[in-house]
């Protein structure tokens, strides 16, 4: 039954997963015409984890889950329902959550999948937050989980690059303490740009031939400036929404976590909102762009290490492919 009173949802445990292998910028010199200086001074990226042959995005999700069911000291039987924000799932069907329940030994609980590229991770907390807030679920895994790195043309300079593999989680549930808890998230899509990054072959309107799959229609392909010119005016319209929704200024934010897709774009996005590059969890250097993983991966980095305190104002924004974007502003 739905509660008389609508509950904030709180973060109570995240967790994250990166695959050992590292590929340095260095070694990608050797695959394509790049060198360390371009990625590093046009991306603020080093490095990025590679799953191995053996791993799918499920394994990864699995590791990141359960170092966030750890920390909220709860069981994957305590969960009522899973939320994978992926592009890169196990399979085309069934869900990556699907898949992940039953790594988990979760019970018979609602699992899917959300498709928002960079931005699943913030539409599945969104998602969490609106189950939660009307009563209907309490406690619900979301994860954001890539495995990028097979998706990817190796021999395009200007994707492959970009990108690493990895997962991020955590679990929300009611909070008990006034104050704390997903305070606003705000949700957008603008398909004028559908074109400027997708992978084209490989789904209903144009299967995979011999042909296509030799001409990388089965990977992503990606007009970088315009996403770019979008990426740095949306994410700082989505959180001026996020903060004017819960009424609050920007100097009220003690860490931003970004999604880590670009550091110039970051940098943009920090000058626009006036808050301190300093405030803004960045591990873009070491893991690239993981999409939907990169900022629970961040998120955790910040809870685990002790920046970010309970009680602190963390900001969220992330956009990617569709272009689909949002923000989530949440009191620790
Ligand atoms: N190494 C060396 N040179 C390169 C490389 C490379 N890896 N990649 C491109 N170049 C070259 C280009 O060919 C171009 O050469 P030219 O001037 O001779 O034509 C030159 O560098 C400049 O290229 P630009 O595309 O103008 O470079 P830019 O500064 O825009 O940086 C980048 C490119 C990093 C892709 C940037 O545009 C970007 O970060 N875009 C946004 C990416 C993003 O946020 N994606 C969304 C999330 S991803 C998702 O949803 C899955």
């Amino acid at each position: 039954m739905p509660s008389v009173t609508a509950p904030h949802s709180v973060i109570l445990g995240t967790g994250a997963y990166a695959p050992d292998k590292i590929l340095t910028n260095g070694e990608l010199e050797r695959l394509v015409d790049t060198s360390d200086a371009w990625i590093t001074e046009r991306t603020g990226i080093r490095e990025r984890r590679i799953a191995g042959d053996d791993q799918a995005s499920s394994d990864m999700a699995l590791h990141a889950a359960q170092r966030a069911l750890q920390a909220a000291g709860l069981t994957a039987k305590d969960l009522d329902m899973i939320i994978v924000g992926t592009v890169t799932p196990d399979l085309p069907m069934p869900a990556c959550a699907a898949i992940l329940q039953q790594k988990l030994g979760a019970g018979p609980i609602p699992s899917f999948d959300i498709s928002a590229a960079c931005a699943g991770f913030i539409y599945a907390m969104s998602i969490a937050d609106q189950f939660i807030r009307s009563g209907a679920q309490k406690h619900v895994l979301i994860v954001g989980v890539e495995l990028l790195s097979r998706i990817l043309n190796w021999k395009d300079r200007t994707t492959c690059v970009l990108f690493g593999d990895g997962a991020g989680a955590a679990v929300l549930g009611p909070a008990k303490e006034d104050g704390s808890g997903i305070l606003s998230t705000k949700l957008y899509t603008d398909s004028s740009l559908v074109g400027s990054l997708c992978i084209p072959g490989g789904g209903s309107k144009e299967p995979l031939t011999a042909e296509s799959l030799a001409n990388a229609r089965g990977k992503v392909h990606m007009a970088g400036q315009d996403i770019f010119k979008v990426a740095v005016k949306n994410l700082t319209s989505a959180s001026r929404s996020a903060l004017e929704q819960a009424e609050l200024p920007a100097s009220a934010v003690r860490w931003v976590v970004p999604h880590q897709a670009n550091l110039r774009i970051i940098a943009q996005v920090a000058a626009r909102l006036d808050i301190p590059l300093e405030r803004f969890v960045l591990n873009i250097e070491r893991y690239g762009n993981t999409s939907s993983a990169s900022i629970p991966i961040a998120l955790d980095e910040g809870l685990r290490d002790g920046r970010i305190q309970k009680g602190d104002t963390v900001l969220m924004c992330a956009l990617g492919a569709g272009v689909s974007w949002g923000s989530a502003l949440v009191r620790v």
